[in-house]
């Protein structure tokens, strides 16, 4: 069944048919469609639109063929446009008359308008809730390791030292601003579109406000024409999926330098590495790969969805059904991005060991050398210009500055006494620092207590 064709006097194309429905992806909001069009009859009802028995009627039929697809009983096949037509035919093969009336002072630009929000509302809730679950991860990988010491980077280059606590910290962040991003999309978002019609309105004396009540809306949108044409929210959060998935992807590089034989800073757990087909010694690190690699595909969907929509006239144009299939993908592909994420990272073993090793090479510590200088009086440029020498001098004698024995420290400053080994060790490099968001175990206990209540709250 068409929910039109009184003024046409031809059959559709078979190829157009197929090029225009929708039904192939839309059918996976079939329960937002039929809870709409619940509240919308309920609402019909108490404006006297339609009977109290007519809505009666309506509402068992709807909830019959809810019922019936969640079982399986009624499947949704390829014959209809779109899951509109597919519930309104079956509501009136069992209903009759009542049916026909479900779609008063409604089109199908807002109703769709409608399943995509309460959709996606779903969606970023359950996004929300991966991204918890992996802060919970991420926590407790911060308090079993505020003293599991590593070299910090800059330009993948050795920098300072700092803990593993400290840099899964940083990820922390991340991932809390992400969980931000997801709930003012929701906030901005949850304006309830139904009753605006095909773009006008209708002249109908419908109360929005009351639907949009029965929906869990903060109210009902205030411009029919936007409302049907406003894809703004999927775009955003098209754009806060990339940004988790960006992050994502940081991290599994990071996994993956960890895991490659020359860092061996981690050891990825069995259940979350793959072989090779030829080479028998091999344990990959796919799923960080694969994870990187499909941040390139949710972009995509910010990209595409951008251009889509540019230069559209209002109200709604047909283009607009193209969020759909983008915005499932992109959701999809998150969700299963953090999920597996969260299983490889809250499995993973850290040698930590090796990143201690790693972190007393390369010359971490010889900021903490030159500020050693500064608290005995030398101003910080020279003792930078002093350290730098003391540093080649290492380098062409294949030494670390802990190392050296007194007297070629006094050779190049008679400032150097017996302390500077205590200065610069990589226990004393960290404890020191404690300013509030550095990797001393002093503020990093400040931040666990401020994480674990925020958890405990949000
Ligand atoms: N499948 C359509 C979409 O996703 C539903 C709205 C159809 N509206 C129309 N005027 N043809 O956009």
């Amino acid at each position: 069944m068409k929910l039109w064709g009184g003024r046409f006097t031809k059959e559709t194309d078979k190829l157009v048919h197929a090029f225009n429905a929708s039904v192939s992806f839309d059918q996976k909001f079939y329960k937002e469609d039929i809870e709409g069009s619940i509240a919308h009859v309920t609402m019909l009802a108490k404006q006297k639109i339609i009977t109290e028995d007519e809505k009666e009627v309506i509402i068992t039929g709807l909830k019959g063929i809810l019922d019936d697809i969640v079982t399986g009983r009624l499947e949704i096949d390829g014959t209809y446009e779109d899951i509109h037509s597919f519930v309104e035919a079956h509501l009136t093969e069992r209903t009759g008359e009542a049916g026909k009336k479900l779609h008063t002072g409604r089109s199908r630009n807002d109703q769709v308008a409608l399943d995509m929000k309460l959709y996606t509302r779903k969606e970023i809730l359950e996004i929300d809730g991966l991204l918890k679950n992996l802060l919970q991860s991420l926590l407790k990988i911060i308090k079993e390791n505020t003293n599991t010491i590593m070299p910090g980077f800059t330009h993948l280059q050795k920098a300072q030292p700092v803990t593993l606590a400290h840099h899964a910290g940083a990820y922390f962040e991340m991932f809390k601003r992400d969980r931000s991003r997801l709930k003012d999309t929701l906030e901005r978002m949850n304006y309830c579109p139904l009753g605006s019609g095909a773009l006008a309105g209708t002249t109908y004396p419908l109360d929005r406000e009351f639907t949009a009540s029965q929906l869990g809306f903060k109210g009902a949108s205030l411009n029919s024409m936007d409302s049907v044409s406003d894809r703004d929210y999927l775009i955003e959060f098209c754009s806060a999926m990339s940004i988790i998935m960006m992050h994502l992807s940081r991290f599994c590089e990071e996994i993956t330098i960890w895991n490659s034989n020359e860092y061996q800073f981690i050891e990825i757990d069995d259940a979350y590495s793959t072989g090779s087909s030829i080479m028998p010694q091999k344990k990959n690190p796919d799923i960080a790969e694969l994870v990187r690699g499909k941040t390139g595909r949710v972009y995509g969907t910010l990209v595409s969805l951008l251009t889509t929509m540019k230069g559209l006239s209002l109200a709604y144009n047909k283009d607009m059904q193209e969020d759909k299939e983008l915005v499932f993908d992109a959701i999809d592909t998150t969700k299963s991005c953090i999920l597996l994420f969260n299983g490889m990272v809250s499995t993973i073993t850290f040698n930590k060991d090796k990143m201690r090793q790693s972190a007393e090479g390369g010359f971490t510590n010889a900021t903490d050398a030159a500020d050693y200088l500064v608290k005995h009086g030398v101003p910080f440029r020279d003792a930078h210009g002093i350290i730098g020498r003391l540093v080649l001098y290492c380098i062409d004698n294949n030494k670390t500055l802990g190392d050296l024995t007194l007297d070629e420290y006094k050779k190049i400053s008679p400032v150097f006494e017996e302390d500077i080994y205590n200065a610069i060790s990589m226990e004393t490099c960290i404890e020191k620092r404690n300013t509030k968001g550095a990797p001393g175990p002093g503020a990093m206990e400040e931040v666990i207590k401020i994480y674990e209540k925020y958890l405990e709250e949000d």
